[in-house]
């Protein structure tokens, strides 16, 4: 094993070349971090990672390796001194896992056993997990469930749901297994939009947008035609559901903190915990509709159509242990991150293209 003491210390980000991976790399190196990228950039593209070699002024550290090859990742772990591991590798497409449910068990449950297994043989025990607010399934069936607490009964109710479920249950049963060994964070996110400020790293989803902001961004910029929305019959207050959309960068900002959680933890009892990153504050889609309108200054075409298979009412976090425990909460709007997301769509129109950024720095 090279584990020389003169290695810095370093985090693992698995699926840092992705969109929220990329934020928190950012946040990372600002709070003296170093780190480390695996992606097999099934969902992104290297273009991302020299992005942020060129904000951070940073040498990042990058492997094209799939995590469920065990010996490929077992090779990052013998060079680097990994000290803790973020995992944000995974697919993640709702409706995808529906039509391929085996990719998505194989890819997400398989990429996190070789991961743990790797951080059990390396004596790594520093885990933060990219879990979803859709582990909650419907939580409306809970009246009193809603802004939804970490206490709500799971119930996911498709396969990438499955994957978060059944992942949060490996990491229970592999601490309870051995308390003094892990330390687990969950963190259940929300809906996470917008981008960096800087505009040059953002969301680029490939092929039709899943998601409410990107899609509204190419309609902005003139890639698709107009927003369908998905029912306007919802009990609401204008009759489209609500969610809970958080900032990347405050998403990213959660990782810091629960980190340095779990950096400040005691060695002697180990931890595995969970907590919602979300603001506490619910919008409908037609709130999200008008606040993108006013920060593009474009009246979006649109069209309302019936509901989508699977969307429930509210998805509303109660993101008070996050706060008290973490000493984190969000601190950017729906706004901010309608115009963030607006100067990435408009500086990147079709995405990550190196040309655009190297004509920014040439000057
Ligand atoms: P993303 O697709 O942009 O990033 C995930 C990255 O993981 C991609 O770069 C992809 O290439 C990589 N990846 C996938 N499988 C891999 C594998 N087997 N080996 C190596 N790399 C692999 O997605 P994101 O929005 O940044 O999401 C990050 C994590 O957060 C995911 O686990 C996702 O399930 C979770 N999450 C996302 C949201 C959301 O709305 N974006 C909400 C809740 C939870
Ligand atoms: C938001 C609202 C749609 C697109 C998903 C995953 C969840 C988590 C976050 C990963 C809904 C409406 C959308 C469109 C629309 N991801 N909408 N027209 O479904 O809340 O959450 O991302 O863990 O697991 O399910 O996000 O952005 O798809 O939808 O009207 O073209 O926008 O009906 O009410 P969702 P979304």
């Amino acid at each position: 094993q090279l584990q020389s003491e003169n290695i810095a210390k370093a985090v693992l980000v698995t699926g840092g070349a992705g969109y929220i991976g990329s934020h928190t790399v950012v946040e990372l190196i600002e709070n003296g971090y170093e780190c480390v990228i695996v992606d097999n950039l099934s969902n992104s593209s290297y273009d991302s990672v020299a992005r942020l070699e060129i904000m951070t002024k940073h040498h990042i550290p990058f492997y094209k390796v799939d995590i469920c090859d065990a010996e490929s990742l077992g090779k990052v772990f013998k060079e680097h001194k990994i000290d803790s591991v973020i995992h944000f590798a995974g697919l993640k497409a709702v409706g995808e896992s529906t039509q391929i449910p085996l990719r998505y068990y194989h890819n997400n449950i398989l990429g996190t056993l070789v991961l743990l297994e790797l951080m059990q043989q390396y004596k790594v025990s520093k885990f933060v997990f990219s879990s979803s607010a859709t582990v909650y399934g419907d939580a409306t069936r809970f009246p009193n469930m809603i802004p939804i607490p970490e206490e709500c009964p799971l119930g996911p109710t498709n396969p990438y749901g499955h994957t978060k479920y059944t992942i949060e249950s490996i990491l229970n049963d592999l601490y309870n297994s051995d308390k003094k060994s892990w330390r687990f964070a969950i963190l259940r996110y929300f809906n996470p939009i917008g981008a960096h400020p800087s505009g040059l790293i953002g969301e680029d989803p490939l092929g039709i947008p899943n998601n409410l902001l990107p899609y509204m961004a190419q309609v902005a910029v003139g890639r698709r035609e107009k927003l369908y929305i998905f029912g306007d019959d919802y009990d609401s207050r204008d009759g489209t559901p609500i969610r809970d959309y958080i900032h990347v960068v405050d998403l990213a900002k959660g990782h810091i903190a629960a980190l340095k959680y779990l950096d400040a933890c005691n060695e002697k009892e180990g931890l595995c915990r969970e907590w919602n990153l979300g603001s506490g504050k619910g919008s409908t889609v037609f709130e999200v509709y008008h606040a993108f309108c006013k920060a593009s200054g474009i009246e979006l075409p649109y069209e309302v159509t019936g509901r989508r298979a699977g969307d429930v009412l509210n998805l509303t976090a109660k993101p008070d242990r996050a706060k008290r425990e973490l000493k984190w909460q969000t601190e950017l709007q729906v706004d901010d991150s309608c115009k963030d997301l607006w100067k990435w769509a408009t500086e990147n129109l079709f995405g990550y293209q190196l040309k655009g950024v190297e004509a920014r720095f040439s000057t």
